[in-house]
């Protein structure tokens, strides 16, 4: 029984009783809390501890977010005497130095002439101004028809109206249709489960998959289209990387008609693939960057969009204005945490750690390909998803009621009672995903490993 079940709120409910009664999770089954609410009270360095004192290893970075580990009383500190000093004011026609120092700041790391930063208080947030920017962008340029936005089948982008339109998860956004209108989906850089002739070769499949967001821009029109979102490697169906020459051909596409091409960097940036900035990873400049998690290392919640100066050009002048703003974007509190955060990064050389550990990560991961219901291991830096399969020869996938019982009724509670937090996931076919902080090493990667084994092994037994 968790600690929840005897201890008590400050008005003398049984706290998991208060938390059945009163507390609605995100994207959570609210019935699974009938049994247990999985309770997390507390966070050191890679680990994290529930009510009971089950100590686990953060294999998700909370949501990959936490990219310098739990704990870190320097950012608690910075937080406090920015909340003593000035702890609310608004980016509404003023500014606050906290946010001028994070702009120039993010400008600097971000690429090409991407040079002005729009705050937010998290990714959906920074993607839904990505698309209304660009929207408006195309108006002021006499393009009024150019409104469409192209992302990517299964990709996550968000809740709001508009990041869930752009989202292609169909069965997250059937309960809210109609939602925007203009948001078309083209094919993945799902390898793995790619067009058979070209599983084998990464550069022939990666031109094809580039080619499919071309063909979604010239069938909707492409003075009818306004942008493309992508991440640079895909979370959701389980970090899907792109193959080689992709953004390099999505670049060209982009520009041969006129099509702004947008980052959506919220899990990628800050150090998760290894750059700050994902994109220079990976060598394109795209013309937006939308980010958020890790920016704080989630001391303090925080997002932004990053737009080049011919999109901010417009705006520069007159009476034009962006009629758009959140009340929280840009807090003074998180801009300030944001900028100690990046001050670790570069003190503690984490985008070098980064870049030095993630082939021993996959590495390490890779071992696990001797068990049978490892069906593919993917993703870059510290960001890898584990495809689970019921026959690795022919790659077949469980149904929806196998993938049910494997992942909700057996692998998630195995791997929390295992002490490994992480997600499985089965928005695409069943994943299991790590994020761990990038503060790690070989010997949480090993620690990782052993668990995944343990837990991998019991769950092929219990098909
Ligand atoms: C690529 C991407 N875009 C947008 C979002 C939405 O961010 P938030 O949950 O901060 O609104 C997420 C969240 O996971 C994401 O992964």
């Amino acid at each position: 029984m968790s600690r929840a079940a005897h201890s008590v709120t400050p008005l003398g409910t049984p706290r998991d009783d208060a938390a059945r009664r009163h507390l609605w999770g995100h994207f959570t089954r609210q019935s699974t809390w009938d049994r247990e609410v999985p309770t997390i009270v507390r966070g050191e360095g890679h680990h994290i501890w529930d009510d009971t004192g089950h100590r686990l290893i953060d294999g998700l970075s909370g949501l990959f977010v936490v990219q310098l580990g739990h704990g870190r009383t320097e950012l608690a500190d910075v937080a406090r005497a920015q909340a003593t000093e000035l702890a609310f004011f608004p980016l509404w026609s003023y500014a606050h130095p906290n946010a001028i120092d994070l702009a120039e700041r993010l400008a600097q790391h971000a690429p090409g002439d991407l040079n002005r930063v729009f705050f937010t208080t998290g990714g959906g947030e920074a993607v839904e101004t990505a698309w209304k920017l660009a929207k408006q962008y195309w108006k002021l340029q006499g393009q009024p028809a150019k409104y469409k936005v192209i992302s990517r089948a299964i990709a996550y982008h968000g809740t709001t109206q508009g990041a869930l339109s752009i989202t292609g998860i169909p069965g997250m956004k059937a309960p809210f249709e109609p939602l925007v209108p203009g948001a078309h989906k083209a094919a993945n850089t799902n390898i793995y489960r790619g067009p058979a002739d070209l599983r084998n070769d990464p550069k022939a499949f990666g031109r094809w998959a580039a080619d499919r967001i071309e063909e979604a821009i010239v069938l909707e029109g492409p003075e009818t289209v306004a942008a493309v979102f992508l991440e640079p490697v895909q979370n959701s169906g389980g970090c899907f990387p792109a193959p080689p020459g992709y953004f390099e051909r999505v670049r060209e596409i982009c520009d041969t008609y006129d099509v702004l091409l947008v980052s959506d960097e919220v899990i990628c940036a800050f150090g998760r693939i290894g750059e700050i900035f994902a994109c220079n990873d990976l060598g394109y400049v795209p013309d937006m960057i939308t980010c958020a998690k890790g920016m704080t290392s989630g001391y303090s919640p925080i997002g932004a969009l990053i737009a080049s100066d011919r999109l901010f050009e417009p705006f520069s002048k007159g009476s034009t204005t962006f009629y758009h703003g959140y009340t929280f974007g840009g807090h003074p509190v998180s801009a300030a945490v944001a900028l100690a955060n990046l001050a670790i990064f570069e003190r503690e050389r984490i985008t070098d750690h980064v870049h030095q550990n993630a082939p021993v990560f996959r590495r390490t991961l890779e071992k696990l390909y001797d068990l049978p219901i490892v069906g593919d291991v993917r993703g870059e830096g510290y960001f890898y998803g584990i495809e689970l399969v019921k026959d690795k020869t022919t790659r077949e996938t469980f149904d929806d009621d196998e993938s049910e019982r494997l992942l909700r009724g057996f692998l998630s509670k195995a791997l929390f009672d295992a002490g490994l937090y992480c997600r499985a996931d089965d928005r695409g076919d069943p994943v299991i995903q790590l994020a761990p902080p990038l503060t790690c090493g070989p010997a949480e990667f090993d620690e990782i490993e052993q668990i995944l084994r343990g837990v991998l092994s019991e769950a092929w037994a219990h098909l």
